[in-house]
């Protein structure tokens, strides 16, 4: 018998109001690999992500981690499942109210009752550490870091419970090459040193390429292709290849110029 995924999406369709935004979508990614979604502004890449959170509820298909349906789910067996993903959303998310440290500590607080505040301290130190974040950062609140920083950041509290699945929403966005390259990196390291399940939205190909054991192509709502980084580079269809090569972020609705 074949393994079981560790998540599994079977013809999940979702819509707000009129506008159907995920139609019939099916894939499964193998435990300790990394699946990257691709796609243009709009396609519906959030969304999706949010469905495997269960931050959304679909209007037919189901989603499954480890095998288990997580629409169904209450209470105790929602936290269950939930504490084995970390999400690292698109905008960091963080709580500035909180120093870097306590925003990476808030979730062990909630989920491991059995630590004393000194180890969950201790264990929060550790994952700023990992993601290679200087000692000064702790003390600091996130709105006196960098975006690159507060990325890292972002990244330690997802790993906090160590996770089996880490979903990450456009991680690299807006950071500079060289910054993108080491969240890339850090991407690689946890699915090396932790055996991490990912799946990773992003614009950014450069990084798709270099992170992804599968690529999956979003467009209109719908997986249009998919494949090895191999493949989807010599993949045939055009729009696929216009959106590698950055001709156009897909078909971004048009926004209306005020000026007319
Ligand atoms: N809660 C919601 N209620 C209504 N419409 C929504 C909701 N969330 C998303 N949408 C719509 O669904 C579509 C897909 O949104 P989504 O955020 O998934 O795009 P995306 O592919 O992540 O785009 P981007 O690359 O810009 O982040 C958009 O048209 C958006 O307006
Ligand atoms: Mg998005």
């Amino acid at each position: 018998m074949a393994p079981i995924p560790a998540i599994s999406l079977e013809s999940l369709s979702k819509s707000f109001g009129s506008q159907q935004v995920l139609r019939e979508i099916t894939f499964s990614v193998p435990k300790g690999e990394t699946y990257c979604i691709i796609g243009g502004s709009g396609q519906g890449k959030s969304v999706l992500l949010k469905h495997v959170m269960r931050l959304l509820l679909p209007d037919s298909g189901t989603v499954r981690i480890s095998g288990e349906s997580i629409e169904t789910l209450s209470g105790e067996e929602l936290n269950r499942v939930r504490k084995k993903m970390g999400m690292v959303f698109q905008e960091s998310a963080l709580f500035d109210s909180m120093t870097c440290l306590e925003n990476v500590a808030f979730g062990l607080m909630m989920h491991r009752k059995d630590l004393g505040k000194r180890e969950i301290l201790d264990v929060a130190r550790e994952k700023l550490r990992l993601v290679g974040l200087p000692r000064t950062v702790e003390e600091k609140s996130p709105s006196q870091i960098s975006g690159g920083m507060k990325k890292r950041v972002g990244i330690a509290r997802a790993i906090a419970l160590s996770p089996e699945i880490l979903l990450y929403d456009e991680p690299t966005t807006g950071l500079d090459p060289v910054l993108s390259a080491s969240i890339d990196e850090l991407i690689g390291r946890m699915k090396a040193e932790l055996s991490v399940t990912s799946l990773v939205i992003t614009h950014d190909m450069s990084s798709a390429f270099r992170i992804a054991d599968r690529i999956l192509f979003l467009y209109r709502g719908e997986i249009r292709a998919s494949g090895t980084p191999d493949e989807i580079r010599e993949s045939g269809d055009p729009l696929l290849q216009q959106f590698i090569r950055g001709e156009t972020r897909g078909p971004i609705p048009v926004i209306p110029d005020e000026k007319e």
